[in-house]
Formats: C-alpha cells, sequence, structure tokens
C-alpha cells in the first residue's frame, strides 16, 4: 500500500502508531503536498532540528495553525520567537526549576492525600475529573498565583478549549470562545496585580511586571501570555497520570514491583510519558532551507515534529512496543527539546511521583474500567477524558 499520511485522516486519528512506524521506515522526512508542510518522525532528526535556529513560532505552533493555517495566532508564549521569547522564558523558569518544586512537594503530595480521602470509600470514581485535573489545576494555580478556589472554573475552559470536534481540523468554535474567556479571567488578574503590586515569586507578578524593547505588555496581551501557563499547568498531566493508571493495571507485575519499592515510580512515570505521549505533533514554520535525508525543507514551509512517533522509535529505544518501568533513557520526547521545551517539565514530573505514590499505596490492586472510559481522538491530542476507577480496596 502507498504511504499516504494526512494527520486529520480519521483512522490515522484513531490509531497513528503503525502509520508513524511506516514513516520512520520509509519516509522519515515526509512532503505533505496539500499543506505545503514536512513531517519528522524519527527520534534523533527531530532533536537535531529543534535544536536548529531555522525556525519560528510565530505562525503558530498547534497542528491547524501550521497546517491548514485556519486557526487563529493568540499572543501567548509558545508562539514567541527569540529574543522576546528567550526573555520571557527565562523572566518564569525560574519558578518552576527542580528546587522549587522539591520545596512545594509536600503540600503537593498533602493536596493528593486530601482529594483522595474524599473518594476513597467510593466504590468507583473517575481518575481524571475527581483526582488527576483537580490536582494539576491547584498546582497551577498555587504556581501561577490564581485563587485556588477558582480551580475548577480553570479546569472547565482549558476542557471546553480542547473538547474539539473529533470530525473537524482545529478547534471547534466552541473551544475559542472558552480560550478568550479564560483569556479574559487572566487579564482581569493582570489587571489586579497591577493596581496592587506583591513583590511573589509567582508566574502572575513575573508576566505583570515583564519588560522586553523597553514596554510592559497591554493587559490583555499579559493575559493571553499567562493562559498559556493554565493550559500548559492543567491540561497535559492528566491524560499522563490517567494512561500510566492503565499501563500499571495491565502489568500488574509491575505495579506491584513499584509499590514495594516506590523508589521507582519516578523512572516508571519516565516510562508513561515515553509509551503514552498525548500531544501527538507540534509544528514551526521553516526560516532557512533545511536539507534532511536527501530532501530540502524551504523557508516559510510548515514543518510538524510527531513526538509520539519519535518516542516509539527503534532507533532510539530497544523494543520501543513494550511498556517496561525499569528502561532507562537517555532522554525522551514528551516535553519537546530545544527553545520551546515544556516549561513545566520538573512540575510534572513532580505531580507524577507524587500522584503513583499516593495511589498505589492506598489502592495497590485497583481496577479501572476501559469499557466505559472516554477518550480524546483529535489530529492533536489522544488519551483519556475520564477514566472510571475503582480503589478495589475490599
Ligand atoms: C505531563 C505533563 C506535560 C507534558 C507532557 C507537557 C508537554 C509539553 C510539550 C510537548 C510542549 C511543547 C514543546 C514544543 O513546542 O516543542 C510544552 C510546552 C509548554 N509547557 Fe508543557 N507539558 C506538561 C506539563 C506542563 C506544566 C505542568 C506546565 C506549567 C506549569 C507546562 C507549561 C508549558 C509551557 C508554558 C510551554 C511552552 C514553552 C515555550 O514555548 O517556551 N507544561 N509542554
Amino acid at each position: 500500500m502507498p504511504l499516504d499520511y494526512d494527520p486529520f485522516d480519521q483512522a490515522v486519528r484513531n490509531d497513528p502508531l503503525p502509520v508513524y512506524k511506516r514513516l520512520r521506515d520509509e519516509a522519515p522526512a515526509y512532503y505533505m503536498e496539500q499543506y505545503d508542510s514536512w513531517a519528522l518522525s524519527r527520534f534523533q532528526d527531530i532533536w537535531d532540528v529543534c535544536g536548529t535556529d531555522a525556525l519560528s513560532n510565530s505562525k503558530g505552533a498547534a497542528p491547524a495553525q501550521i497546517l491548514t493555517k485556519d486557526q487563529p495566532v493568540v499572543p501567548m508564549i509558545n508562539v514567541l520567537d527569540a529574543p522576546e521569547h528567550t526573555k520571557l522564558r527565562s523572566a518564569v523558569r525560574t519558578l518552576f526549576l527542580p528546587r522549587n518544586m522539591r520545596a512545594i512537594e509536600p503540600e503537593v503530595r498533602r493536596i493528593a492525600n486530601d482529594l483522595l480521602d474524599q473518594i476513597d470509600g467510593r466504590d468507583e470514581f473517575d481518575a481524571i475529573g475527581d483526582f488527576a485535573a483537580r490536582l494539576s489545576v491547584t498546582v497551577a494555580c498555587m504556581a501561577i498565583g490564581l485563587p485556588i478556589e477558582d480551580g475548577p472554573m480553570l479546569t472547565d475552559w482549558v476542557q471546553r478549549f480542547f473538547a474539539h470536534d473529533p470530525d473537524s481540523q482545529g478547534f471547534a468554535p466552541e473551544g475559542s470562545a472558552a480560550l478568550q474567556e479564560l483569556v479574559d479571567y487572566c487579564t482581569e488578574k493582570i489587571k489586579e496585580r497591577r493596581r496592587n503590586p506583591v513583590e511573589s515569586r509567582e508566574a502572575l507578578s513575573a508576566v505583570a511586571t515583564f519588560e522586553f524593547d523597553g514596554r510592559h505588555y497591554e493587559d490583555a496581551e499579559a493575559g493571553s501570555h499567562l493562559s498559556m501557563l493554565v493550559i500548559g499547568g492543567s491540561e497535559t498531566f492528566p491524560k499522563v497520570l490517567a494512561s500510566g493508571l492503565r499501563r500499571l493495571w495491565e502489568h500488574p507485575d509491575q505495579r506491584a514491583a513499584l509499590r514495594a519499592d516506590p523508589s521507582g515510580v519516578p523512572d516508571a512515570f519516565n516510562e508513561i510519558l515515553r509509551y503514552d505521549m498525548p500531544t501527538q505533533f507540534l509544528g514551526r514554520t521553516i526560516t532557512r532551507d533545511i536539507e534532511i535525508h536527501g530532501q530540502t525543507m524551504k523557508k516559510d514551509q510548515g514543518l510538524i515534529f510527531l513526538y509520539a512517533s519519535a518516542n516509539r522509535d527503534e532507533r532510539e529505544f530497544e523494543n520501543p512496543d513494550e511498556f517496561d518501568v525499569q528502561r532507562r533513557p537517555q532522554r525522551i520526547l514528551s516535553f519537546g527539546a530545544g527553545a520551546h521545551q515544556c516549561l513545566g517539565t520538573h512540575v510534572a514530573r513532580m505531580e507524577g511521583k507524587v500522584c503513583l505514590e499516593a495511589i498505589l499505596a492506598r489502592f495497590p490492586d485497583y481496577e479501572l474500567d476501559l469499557e466505559r472510559a472516554t477518550r480524546f481522538k483529535t489530529e492533536f491530542v489522544q488519551g483519556f477524558e475520564s477514566l472510571p476507577f475503582r480503589p478495589n480496596t475490599g
């Protein structure tokens, strides 16, 4: 069968891994004529190209921004280029460093246990809606400086933003409306912080006071940048944790070993990130010609990085389709690479450690009901939207 890859194709959305393997083997630099864009699928290629300065994010990074070009580009940190990007990143980056995560870990553990206390005793709960999403939005609020009680409202906006029609491309109008509500909310918070400046180690203050080229951002612009932190901080982690609960449930021997020796949990979370990366791909615009595999990717063409494919590349990982919590890979691509690598890497790793430890300690023999789980199956995001979890504590 000829290789014909279109990320929006329904069969690809339903099961992308087989076509990723064919792309890696047969066409590692694949040209998508209909979008005048390229797809890279091998680990090393993505790693190398992410590290060049031949890319721009200013025309967007989301699939529909790069490919169909029918998605508006909202000013957020992920669509800035250097030098503004470098400066804004360094203004907020320090807030998310490992030492700061170690400092808030006990508080996050307390939050995780409080949430589990609330659901303990129930026959079943939703591992995402009742636990992981609530935890990640609470941690995001703490790090950003937003009221924790606003968490459910923020989760609702972020979920509506992502819940786009599985049959259409890009975000639905409903999603864009939810994003606008989130940006408006963040803009109000920026205005408040500017009216009442406080010395704090919170992203809200860092963005409110940020200055580039001698100018502060307009309120709405700063609110938009802050929204990206809310989205990044609350959206992806629950899907990763839910996939991890699924894989550990499918491999009870590995689950039991982790329960017996929780020191393996950080590596297990790394394997979960590698195995089931929710974000299928992100894109860039090429700013100068790049030669790769005998082909030229030209200036102004689009380029997508198939991260979820790279994480299953047999050139990088031995038996990549095997889930193995003992694996110790040197690197994975679940947080991207290069200038736009995820700012929340250490937040996510700390959350993963805390949540897995708490769940395994309390519900070591949990059961899942995959039949009733609901899933995202879009060109952009794969993974659980809800996951019925039975504590099974007898
Ligand atoms: C398991 C959870 C997470 C995963 C898998 C994840 C993954 C990613 C990926 C793949 C990117 C894009 C890299 C690229 O453009 O190539 C990214 C960017 C980003 N993430 Fe995360 N993320 C997670 C959690 C978080 C958290 C907790 C935060 C915030 C506290 C966050 C904030 C961001 C931001 C702000 C960016 C844009 C960075 C930039 O453009 O400079 N993420 N993330």
